[in-house]
């Protein structure tokens, strides 16, 4: 809040989309799917106000945008996310373990410095903004300062951000380890100082099972049972030599979720990344827990982890949201994310609509993560965490769009063509957030006024239009 500066009153027109329930993973069905083509969304005091339709335009006192012909989504909701490992993304040749020694852990060591952990965070928070990414759910790492920096950044930028200091207290590099009481205060520390603050949460933060002793593993789930407010999250199940490492250090367990379910980590606010080897008994322990897997497809095929079995999970039950896990993962972008994860159906021989995957990327997760009320959705009372897109940029992807014969095929194209470049801007609580400099969108025809998207024709448009 800017020193009880009054909030403007503000009203953006364009095309809404958002979901009053989940669409599954079926062939694209409009059910669930709510399309407002040219709608106004009023937005008073950070929050959406009300929606209506574009013809009954909002009185003088609102600060009117008018994006006719592009799209407004709710901000998109990236479940599992490295914040250092930007200075990683994109790094040659090794699997999980081998990519963690070789680039992972020697850039995460560099975050013990404050300077480098402030800085870092900034860029960070940035990029997700400039990717139309309003939430995240974040691992910094092992240095308290890491974290502390992280929840700072966020607060800055009103961002709802979920985060921990990493726990890791063994089979990890001199500068990467902590042990259970030094954790333990950190943890308290952070938690007294953030979690609850603003819109920052904490998440009890374990690596992944390897790097954490059976007690440092029991120090978490003893925090996780004293404050049920609290997030945990982790890796899970994600490549076949991890879990063989998980099976040799923990005998008694029956699987590698089990690990985590006896020390009492597994809970409705449990977010795992991957769970790509899973068994039918972990699908539904997930499901009695309330957990959900954060599905990570450009990191699983990337790292050449493996083929997420959504369809197995949606069956058992458990929750699926989507993640980029950079620097697993090759990109922030969360339409990069949503296109991956239709080629790792595709190779799984089931079709994911672009329907499924964006609802997802916002209410699905909001959901999964208990905050469907306040993200997620358009809905009137939410946050105003919104992003408005150009439905196509460059001549291709136009010609494309222009083509689309029906709303699912214009989605679909928008996801699998699209990224940041189709972004115009990013509202946090009402906020602008970021703002696209110049006009990326194609081929702008003259006279066109300086916030309006190309005009499509009228043709087009009346196919659209319901
Ligand atoms: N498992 C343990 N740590 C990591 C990590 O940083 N990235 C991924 N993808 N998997 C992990
Ligand atoms: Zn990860």
């Amino acid at each position: 809040m800017s020193g009880g500066q009054p909030i403007p009153r503000r009203a953006l027109r364009a095309d809404l989309l958002d979901f009053t329930g989940d669409p599954g993973l079926g062939a694209p069905s409009l059910g669930a799917v709510r399309h407002r083509p040219d709608h106004w969304l009023l937005i008073e005091h950070g929050r959406i106000a009300a929606v209506r339709p574009g013809a009954q335009a909002p009185g003088p006192d609102w600060l009117c945008e008018d994006h006719r012909g592009r799209l407004i989504l709710p901000g998109f909701i990236d479940t599992h996310v490295h914040s250092p490992q930007l200075d990683v993304i994109g790094s040659y040749g090794t699997e999980l373990l081998d990519w963690l020694e070789t680039y992972t852990f020697p850039a995460e060591r560099r975050y013990a410095d404050a300077g480098v952990a402030e800085q870092g965070a900034a860029v960070f928070l940035d990029a997700l903004l400039a990717r139309g990414t309003t939430a995240a759910v974040v691992f910094p790492t092992v240095h308290k300062v890491s974290a502390d920096r992280l929840f700072a950044a966020a607060e800055q930028r009103g961002m709802r951000v979920i985060a921990g200091k990493v726990l890791m207290d063994r089979n990890a590099p001199d500068g990467l380890r902590d042990d259970v009481a030094g954790a333990e205060r950190d943890c308290l520390d952070l938690i007294a100082r953030w979690h609850g603050k603003a819109r920052l949460a904490y998440a009890v933060t374990v690596r992944f099972a390897p790097t954490s002793t059976p007690a440092q593993l029991a120090m978490a789930g003893a925090l996780c049972s004293a404050d049920p407010t609290l997030y945990m999250q982790t890796h899970v199940a994600e490549n076949r030599a991890e879990v063989q490492w998980v099976r040799e250090l923990f005998p008694d367990a029956r699987s590698y979720l089990d690990v985590y379910a006896r020390a009492g980590l597994l809970h409705p606010r449990s977010v795992l990344a991957h769970g790509i080897w899973l068994d039918d008994e972990d699908r539904a322990a997930l499901r009695d827990a309330g957990a959900q897997i954060a599905h990570s497809p450009s990191s699983n095929l990337f790292l050449g982890s493996g083929l997420f079995r959504w369809r197995d999970a949606e069956a058992g039950g458990a929750a699926v949201s989507l993640a980029s896990d950079v620097g697993g993962g090759t990109s922030l972008s969360m339409q990069r994310t949503m296109a991956d994860a239709y080629r790792v159906q595709a190779l799984r021989g089931v079709r994911l609509s672009a329907f499924k995957a964006l609802h997802t990327a916002t209410l699905g997760a909001a959901q999964a993560l208990k905050l469907d009320h306040e993200i997620g959705s358009l809905e009137p009372g939410r946050m105003a965490d919104l992003t408005v897109w150009d439905w196509a940029s460059g001549p291709v992807a136009r010609a494309r769009d222009a083509l689309a014969r029906d709303l699912h095929e214009r989605l679909f194209a928008w996801m699998m063509l699209g990224d940041e470049r189709y972004l115009v801007t990013t509202l946090v609580a009402g906020r602008t957030q970021y703002m696209r400099r110049g006009n990326d969108s194609g081929a702008p025809p003259p006279g066109r006024p300086k916030t309006a998207a190309p005009p499509r024709g009228a043709d087009a448009a009346r196919r659209h239009g319901g």
